[in-house]
């Protein structure tokens, strides 16, 4: 099937290492793109350990997930869950089993999805390690978005990532630097944002600080829509607009903030 998408952006949220923050700054940058009136299609991508729902809050309410779109492309539809409380967040959760897909299946799958929800923007959350969907094909994929935390074994997995992305065909890879410590990056006990970007060899999409928030909302299941006030809002803002062509400075918004020099 060929997949017609030429008016949804595909980002891959994607990161050879596990634990980084790619579901948090998937579905944070979701619900703050849908925020802003764009029409954004969530979708996990993460078969191993599916957790969308759970951080979406909507774990009791999902029937149809992306199992039933790779049985039956024709389920698509169903499969798409319209999150309570917003206009226009849209989410397909991970299979419930276990299930063994290849990439043109999967490409296929996510093709069916985006053709049934006519997204602006389609979120692809994914695994830790090698994933079947680092292998997406780039007429899928507009933009990787490889999420690294503030510790030096992520970066060396985040310049690990852009090495196959870019083998695999991917033009536009992005870094977002998540749960990002300024103090420790004030005083140098940390690497600065340049020696990140430097290490990694991507250029910086975003900085996402080091927010308990994010953490207490996924253990108390507060719903996303709700971490308006979140430390970490102006960051996910930034990068949304950043995404839509906004020319946004890194740092704007947030709270640690005092003198850029310090932080780079
Ligand atoms: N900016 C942040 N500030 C504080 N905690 C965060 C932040 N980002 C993520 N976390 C926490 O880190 C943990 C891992 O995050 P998350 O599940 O998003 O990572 P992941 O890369 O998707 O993991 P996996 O590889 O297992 O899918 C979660 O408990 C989450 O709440
Ligand atoms: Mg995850």
């Amino acid at each position: 099937m060929s997949v017609n998408h030429e008016n949804c952006r595909t980002l891959l949220i994607t990161s050879c290492k596990g634990g980084i923050g790619k579901s948090t700054v998937a579905a944070n940058l979701g619900a703050t793109l849908a925020a802003m009136g764009k029409r954004v299609l969530l979708i996990d991508c993460d078969f191993g350990s599916r957790c969308l729902d759970l951080i979406l809050g909507c774990e009791n309410e999902i029937v149809y997930d992306m199992g039933d779109v790779i049985a039956d492309r024709g389920q698509a539809e169903k499969a798409i869950f319209h999150l309570p409380g917003t206009d226009n967040l849209l989410f397909c959760a991970a299979p419930a089993a276990m299930t063994e897909v290849g990439k043109e299946e999967l490409a296929d799958t996510i093709g069916a999805l985006i053709e049934a929800a006519k997204p602006d923007f389609a979120i692809l959350d994914t695994a830790g390690g090698l994933s079947i969907p680092l292998l997406l094909p780039p007429t899928l994929i507009d933009t990787a978005i490889i999420v690294a935390s503030h510790q030096p074994v992520s970066m060396r997995a985040a310049e690990k990532t852009a090495t196959l992305l870019s083998a695999n065909g991917i033009a536009e890879l992005k870094l977002v630097v998540n749960s990002f410590d300024f103090a420790s990056a004030k005083d140098g006990r940390r690497a600065g944002i340049l020696e990140m970007i430097d290490r990694s060899h991507v250029p910086l999409l975003g900085i996402v600080p080091h927010d308990e928030a994010l953490l207490h909302a996924q253990e108390r299941g507060v719903k996303i829509t709700e971490l308006t006030n979140a430390l970490s809002a102006p960051a996910f803002s930034n990068i949304a607009k950043r995404l839509t062509g906004e020319q946004v400075p890194i740092f704007r918004g947030l709270r640690y903030y005092h003198r850029r020099n310090a932080y780079l």
